[in-house]
Order: structure tokens, then sequence, then C-alpha cells
């Protein structure tokens, strides 16, 4: 397989660069119904899901944009039919056995959020073999978060920082941000400026809790699979209005 060398596109010139979000985290949501209207089956919305996925990497990659985070599996995800869930888990691997050469083309630095350790063993292999190849690439940090719980997710920091506390390590009283986020998954990855959802639904379901605190949220109807540049630069422009807070006046 030849890999196509890519031209870089151009920002947009409505858009300000110096007021990117330095990081985007996505939730991919509704492949299932973008199936469904075509009469296919759901998974038909997850294959078309991941060329979305790819183009936006390229993109967020093409305009600077310094990290994206995207929801590909939660830990709620289990409850679906296991046919659908070994799909997911089947993608997930040939996608990334796939992808590798041309991320490492590309320079992108791939990482993973979540409980990995109860992904299917080959999956698992592929991870570790896509981590450690791109882990000096510095064009873009692509997170993906699979089998991710944003609760389990603090649960697990928790546990870490008591048994520090139990072993006489650490008082309980230097506990504060800084310690606590070095125990999150994400730790080293700036929080997210820019959160978008699609398929119109308005909630978090358990995506980066702790993460989210000061997030700019972007909820579009667009379904997943229909989420092109068009639509994120959107989301873009929409950002590029906010007015930025952080509780200060
Ligand atoms: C998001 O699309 C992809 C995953 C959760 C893996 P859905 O599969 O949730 O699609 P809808 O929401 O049912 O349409
Ligand atoms: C969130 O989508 C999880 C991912 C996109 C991976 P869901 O489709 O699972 O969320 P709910 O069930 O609508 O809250
Ligand atoms: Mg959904």
């Amino acid at each position: 397989m030849t890999v196509k060398p890519t031209v870089l596109q151009e920002l947009p010139v409505d858009l300000e660069r110096e007021r990117l979000p330095r990081h985007v985290a996505v939730i991919m949501d509704g492949n299932g119904r973008w199936a469904k209207r075509r009469g296919q089956p759901r998974i038909m919305g997850h294959r078309r899901g991941v060329d979305v996925l790819k183009d936006l990497l390229r993109c967020c990659r093409d305009w600077g944009i310094q990290a994206l985070t995207a929801y590909a599996f939660s830990t709620e995800n289990w409850g679906r039919p296991s046919e659908e869930v070994e799909f997911l888990m089947t993608l997930f691997e040939r996608v990334l056995r796939r992808e590798l050469r041309e991320m490492v083309q590309e320079n992108v630095q791939i990482r993973f959020v979540g409980n990995l350790q109860a992904l299917p063993q080959s999956l698992q292999e592929e991870i570790a073999r896509s981590v450690e190849a791109t882990q000096h690439n510095q064009s873009i940090r692509f997170t993906v978060a699979t089998n991710y719980g944003g609760r389990q997710e603090i649960l697990q920091a928790c546990r870490a920082i008591a048994t520090q506390v139990q072993q006489g390590l650490l008082q309980p009283e230097q506990i504060d941000e800084a310690i606590f986020e070095r125990h999150l998954y994400t730790t080293g990855i700036c929080d997210p400026d820019l959160l978008i959802r699609t398929s119109g639904e308005m909630r978090l379901s358990n995506f980066l809790l702790w993460q989210m605190a000061y997030a700019e949220l972007y909820v579009t109807d667009t379904l997943w699979p229909d989420f092109d540049r068009a639509a994120f630069h959107q989301a873009l422009t929409a950002y590029q209005q906010r007015d930025r807070r952080f509780g200060k006046v």
C-alpha cells in the first residue's frame, strides 16, 4: 500500500488563528440513527464514522489545533447487543492496524484513555503498538477514549491517591488539583476548550467529567457520519463568538 502525500488545507480566512481552541473534544454520536435513516444496519454508521473522524483529525492538524480527543466507546456501551460490541472492537483494531503508517507519516501522536485492560487482548496489543510508534510525534495529540467513563476515571484516581496516603507517601491536606490530575488518564493533556456533540443530545454521557469544567459546549443536530469540515468550521465560528469568563467579569 502506498501512502498518498496529503496537501495541507489552509485555515478558513474568517477564523482567527489566535483564538482557535487548543484542544477539541468530540462525542461522536448518531451513527446508528444515520444508518437507520438509510435502511442500513447500525454498523454501517460506525464504519462511516471512522472516515469522518479521520478527516476531522487531518483538518485539526491542518488548521493548527494542538489536540483532539474522541469518545469512541463508553463504559456503558458494553450494554449494547453483543454483535454491535464485537463489531466495534474488531473495527477499532482493524482501523488502528490500517492507519498506523499514515499516522506515523503525518506526525500524529495517538494515545488512549479508559480502562484498557478490559478490552480484547488483540486490541490492547494494537493500541500498545500504535502508542509506542507515535509517542514522539508532534503535529497533533490525538486521544481516543475507549472503554472510558468519567466517573470510573475519577474513582481510580481516588483509589491510587488513597493508597499513597495509606502508605504515608502523601498527607490528605496535600491533595490538590495538580496532584489529582496527575492520576487521571488524561494527565499531561490540557483540558478541552471546546466540546462538540453531534446528533442533538444535550448531555455529557460520562465523558471527561473533571476535565470539562470550563469547556465551551457545542451541540449540533448533524449526525456524526455527516459531520464534515463545513460543520466543524461552523462549530469553530460559534466557539470564537463565545466570551470565556472563567468565573471572572
Ligand atoms: C455513537 O453513535 C457511536 C458509539 C457510541 C460507539 P451511536 O451508536 O450511539 O448512534 P445512535 O446514537 O444510536 O444513533
Ligand atoms: C456516548 O454516546 C458515547 C460515545 C459516543 C462513545 P451514547 O450514544 O452511548 O450516549 P447516550 O446513551 O445517548 O447517552
Ligand atoms: Mg448514541
